[in-house]
């Protein structure tokens, strides 16, 4: 027997489909008393603890929780690194938003200290949220991602993350050149990507900050590695839209100047996409994309309401992202509060299987890394959390009034937080402790 085998006992949930798809009682699996047993960093079996126990040696170091439940860890598919020192800043809309808060900010990661320093805080509020993975963008300084994914490294962390590329429309201090952010993500491809559970994305800002020739090479760069990411925004603001019709007068809209440069794909992750039009979301799924649905950010810099419904018609991978800084929480439990909220001011629902998949099984999917996270299947890698049901009195309270796993699900995303999150678990180590 390995050393580093263990099991933990307590509820266990986890997705293992979409609701939309398959409806939702075939889209979850939930043990009661479940057993979760891992071997060096991957896990090795699930199940009713009734079933499983007789089948391992006595010897077994059992880690045994009461009032907890046992998910798959959290994956944020759009968040920004450089963004940490500016959340909750007052007032602006997207565009004004950028130019008096975002960019100063960002600007700060030219010194490689200031970028160490806040990589290990964002890594540390990313764990103590429970998120496990998540596709984070850099500023436009190569050093931001260095800092980011030696962090990452030194915890064995399934991450992704790329250097913005942004050669127009943005202050001097902050713009690169199409060459230079072409030579410098390379390097950093080179250097990162496919490192233990390290990617690399490539990351144009959005079509405003890329000349034409930047994001030429940024589709030269996919061509070039097989299995890179590719992160954007799009469609999150009306006037952030304008401008791109009138930067591109020859597209066809927003989406179309993405297509024509060969950014969309398998492994591309378009944030917000809230104005989106029927036609850009079957493009989209056509070409195996994925939306980030980002409803904290949406709501903090009124840009709107995500259309979930239509998404799900054309069989779109959505994933979920805070957002950060545009986003006003790590929490993914708090952005799944407020994705119901999105729902409701449209007339429509978002059940708390659904949710849980958002937070977990989809984001594997618009990742393509199913395989390897968002579920708790053997096999994957051991990325899991320990939701404390008493994390709080009003939650504890309130969770003993609730008559079945749906019920407590919902309460957990209503009124949950990083102090729901006891522990954090990452390729089986215990990364973050309450
Ligand atoms: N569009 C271009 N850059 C950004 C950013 O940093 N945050 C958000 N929310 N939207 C953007
Ligand atoms: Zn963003």
């Amino acid at each position: 027997m390995p050393l580093t085998r263990k099991a933990y006992r307590a509820a266990i949930l986890h997705s293992i489909a979409d609701p939309a798809e398959v409806g939702i009682e075939a889209s979850y699996e939930y043990f009661e008393d479940g057993l979760l047993v891992v071997d060096n960093g991957q896990i090795s079996a699930l199940g009713h603890a009734s079933d499983l126990l007789p089948k391992l040696p006595a010897d077994i170091e059992i880690t045994h929780y009461q009032d907890a439940l046992i998910t798959p860890g959290f994956i944020d598919t759009h968040i920004h690194l450089p963004q940490t020192g500016m959340v909750g800043a007052y007032g602006e809309q997207l565009l004004d938003w950028l130019n008096t808060y975002t960019f100063p900010c960002e600007s700060q990661f030219a010194d490689k200290a200031h970028a160490d320093e806040v990589a290990d805080i964002f890594i540390k509020e990313l764990l103590r949220n429970g998120t496990t993975t998540a596709l984070v963008f850099g500023s436009v300084h190569p050093q931001s991602v260095n800092s980011f994914f030696e962090a990452a490294q030194q915890l064995d962390l399934r991450m992704i993350a790329g250097k913005v590329m942004m050669d127009r429309n943005a202050p001097d201090y902050l713009t690169d050149t199409a060459e230079s952010s072409y030579l410098e993500s390379k390097a950093l491809i080179e250097r990162w990507h496919g490192k233990g559970r390290l990617h690399y994305a490539v990351t144009p800002r959005f079509a405003p900050t890329s000349t034409p020739e930047q994001l030429t090479l940024a589709g030269q760069l996919l061509t070039e590695y097989p299995d890179l990411y590719m992160q954007t925004h799009i469609s999150e603001n009306l006037k952030e839209i304008e401008w791109v019709k009138e930067l591109f007068p020859e597209r066809k809209g927003y989406l179309d100047v993405y297509d024509h440069y060969q950014l969309l794909g398998e492994r591309s992750v378009f944030a917000h996409g809230v104005h989106l039009c029927d036609d850009e979301c079957a493009r989209l799924a056509e070409t195996g994309s994925a939306i980030s649905f980002c409803p904290t950010s949406n709501f903090f810099l009124g840009s709107g309401l995500f259309n979930l419904p239509m998404a799900e018609k054309h069989k779109l991978n959505v994933g979920l992202g805070t957002d950060v800084g545009g986003g006003t929480s790590f929490s993914l439990l708090q952005t799944l509060n407020e994705a119901y909220k999105v729902m409701q001011l449209q007339g429509a629902r978002l059940s708390p299987f659904k949710s849980l998949y958002l937070a977990t099984l989809g984001g594997a999917r618009a990742l393509r890394l199913e395989d390897k996270i968002g579920n708790l299947q053997p096999g994957t890698d051991a990325d899991f959390l320990v939701l404390d049901y008493n994390a709080t009195p009003l939650l504890g309270y309130r969770l003993k009034q609730a008559n079945n796993i749906a019920e407590a699900l919902f309460v957990l995303m209503t009124l949950g937080d990083d102090r729901t999150v006891l522990q954090t678990y990452a390729a089986g180590n215990l990364v973050h402790q309450r």
